[in-house]
């Protein structure tokens, strides 16, 4: 969720700060803007829409060694032109961008405007630029200062100064901003990828810090105005996976890495003779793990889908009771933490601000919060009391998808190692290994059967409303493909489970709802079908998701998507396949924007 981009150097920075744009623009937006210092005089050109329409009213000798740049995510106020970022304080002397949300900035607005100041957009941002303007007595640095002590709210801001062309000030609460550093020039952004073709040196800021930033230095303090010292770190990131290579979407190309991904999950991490699991990131000793209780879990969306899926093996396999709660929810309603819990923040991009602050919630009242994040850097991930990366690799589309099986798939190597110390077996134990280790070559299956999924896809696409019907472990499967099928294909979903249908939802079954079944042969099968017997009375559409030797549930559909049979803990692994698919050929038969859809953000950093 917008991208901001500095620079300051030798170079001409115009096209760096474009292209570094670029590079977020997976996080998802709808305007942008760049200011830059030409001919010693602020210059602003920001625009609705893509980057590229911004990029295209630049004009062609405009150089300037001096930057900031941003992707907008509105909260406050239109996505147009005006309240695009950059802005500009009233004199025209002073430019911000700022990701987050300025929640005092009515009465900080009326404030100024009661001492004169005329403001030009809709935005809380704007506000940032004229306090500094009016803090301002010949010290850029100082009156940044001051303009942050009268803000509250999240924020990652960077300032730019016409009358200060060698610094650039920037400040991080609550948004994430990580500094570049290279030869005579120095980079600022949201997000390593923004400047990782020009170096890989890279200091991390946390929050409650102000850095201003030369070419050749930084200087870091903290809210007191106190110096921190903070080393250069070197990043060792594969940038080749932010390729698409011959795929048409990064999406299909996330969904086709999931054999790989789901391994690089689970590698390294079996004890193969005792049939268990080891997680060193957990920091946690066989003793401690022992005296664990109860795990609670904070996500959002996909994660906390994926959390839900984890939820149902702790208890069904480690006899562990297990809940999970959508961190935005469980910040705000005073949280019980109860000795002997532990929790797990599940987090993909590790910046997601609402699962954040829950976790820091939680540590406040003293429990101990492990992360499950896939980006190494990400604040979640440094901010955890320990944890487990899932290692998918960077998911650039919007919708995610691999790291939701890599997300299951540590949760699973979680539940089997504590179930390994209560009830279960060392025979379950291996078996369970054995029956993981052939995922990979299992979702290979399906994905060589993507034609009939696209065709199922296809053939609905003209329908308005869809239902995904699952019980027990496959309930939080069908939230997740009704999740990606609205999310990238604007159609109506909605993810039931499937014993509640009589309760209400089957009121909304005709001949043009298509209803999508996941019916893995497990505990629930009986009720399910059932339950598909309702649905087909009423003349819905069934597709389902049924094992391979299903004849029963192929029978009673439309439409059917054959998987690998797998052990009831593991289904969810492949049942989602097809629903990730079937999303991506809906979205793809309507012509949707499937990588980037309209009103999503990767990575949701505001509350
Ligand atoms: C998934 O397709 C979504 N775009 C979204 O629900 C996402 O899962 C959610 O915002 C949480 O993100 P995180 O995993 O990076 O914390
Ligand atoms: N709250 C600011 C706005 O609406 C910043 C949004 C963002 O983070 O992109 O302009």
């Amino acid at each position: 969720m917008c991208g901001i981009v500095g620079y300051i150097g030798e170079k001409n920075c115009v096209n760096i700060l474009v292209e570094g744009l670029k590079r977020l623009e997976y996080r998802g937006y709808d305007s942008s803007g760049i200011a830059v210092i030409y001919r010693n005089s602020l210059k602003i050109f920001k625009k609705a829409g893509k980057i590229i329409q911004m990029e295209s009213s630049l004009p062609d000798n405009l150089n300037s060694k001096i930057g900031i740049a941003h992707t907008r995510w509105a909260t406050h106020g239109e996505a147009n032109d005006i309240n695009a970022h950059p802005h500009l304080s009233q004199n025209n002397k002073f430019s911000i961008v700022h990701n987050g949300i300025i929640e005092n900035y009515s009465v900080l607005k009326k404030k100024l405007e009661a001492e004169g100041y005329k403001f030009k957009t809709q935005t809380d941002s704007e506000v940032i630029a004229y306090l500094i303007e009016k803090n301002y007595k010949d010290d850029f640095e100082e009156a940044f200062y001051k303009a942050l002590e009268k803000l509250e709210g999240a924020y990652g801001i960077v300032a730019l100064c016409e009358d200060n062309p060698d610094f650039l000030m920037v400040a991080r609460k609550g948004s994430p901003l990580i500094l570049g550093v290279g030869n005579d020039e120095m980079f600022v952004a949201s997000d390593v990828s923004a400047f990782l073709g020009h170096t890989k040196q890279v200091v991390y800021l946390d929050d409650y810090e102000i850095t201003k930033i030369e070419k050749n230095n930084f200087k870091i303090k903290d809210f007191r105005l106190s110096d921190i010292a903070r080393d250069v770190k070197l990043l060792d990131l594969d940038t080749s996976a932010s390729d698409k290579g011959d795929y048409s979407h990064f999406m299909l190309k996330e969904i086709f890495e999931q054999p790989e991904s789901i391994k690089r999950a689970f590698a390294g991490r079996l004890i193969e003779n005792f049939g268990t699991a080891k997680l060193g990131g957990l920091n946690l000793t066989p003793q401690d793990l022992f005296q664990i209780e109860r795990v609670g879990i904070y996500a959002c969306g996909t994660s906390y889908h994926a959390g839900l899926v984890g939820s149902y093996i702790l208890e069904e396999l480690a006899r562990i009771s297990a809940y999970v709660e959508i961190s935005s929810e469980a910040r705000y309603k005073n949280p019980l933490i109860e000795k002997g819990t532990i929790f797990f923040a599940i987090s993909q991009s590790g910046e997601t601000a609402d699962t954040l602050f829950a976790m820091r919630e939680a540590q406040r009242k003293g429990a101990k919060v492990l992360g499950i994040c896939n980006v190494v850097v990400s604040t979640i991930a440094r901010e955890s009391n320990g944890g487990v990366y899932v290692h998918s690799g960077p998911e650039i589309a919007v919708a995610s998808t691999k790291a939701f099986t890599s997300q299951i798939t540590v949760l699973f190597l979680y539940a089997l190692l504590m179930g390994r110390m209560r009830d279960v077996s060392l025979q379950t134990g291996k078996k369970l290994i054995n029956e993981l280790k052939m995922l990979p070559e299992k979702i290979q299956t399906i994905l060589n059967s993507v034609d009939k999924i696209d065709e199922i896809a296809v053939k609905y696409s003209k329908l308005n409303n869809y239902l995904f019907l699952g019980r027990g472990i496959s309930y939080p499967v069908a939230l997740e493909g009704a999740l990606k099928l609205k999310e990238i294909s604007y159609r109506h979903s909605e993810g039931i489970a499937a014993g509640e249908i009589k309760h209400g939802p089957i009121a909304l079954v005709d001949e043009e709802t298509p209803v999508i079944f996941i019916v893995p042969q497990d505990n629930t099968y009986d009720k399910t079908i059932s339950n598909i017997e309702e649905v087909k009375a009423r003349k819905g559409k069934i597709i389902s998701v049924c094992f391979e030797n299903d004849q029963k549930v192929k029978a009673l559909s439309d439409d059917y998507i054959e998987i690998p049979e797998t052990n009831s803990f593991l289904s969810p692994l492949l049942t989602v396949i097809p629903l990730q698919l079937f999303a991506y050929y809906t979205a793809r038969a309507l012509g949707c924007d499937i990588d980037k859809p309209r009103n999503l953000a990767k990575s949701v950093t505001v509350e």
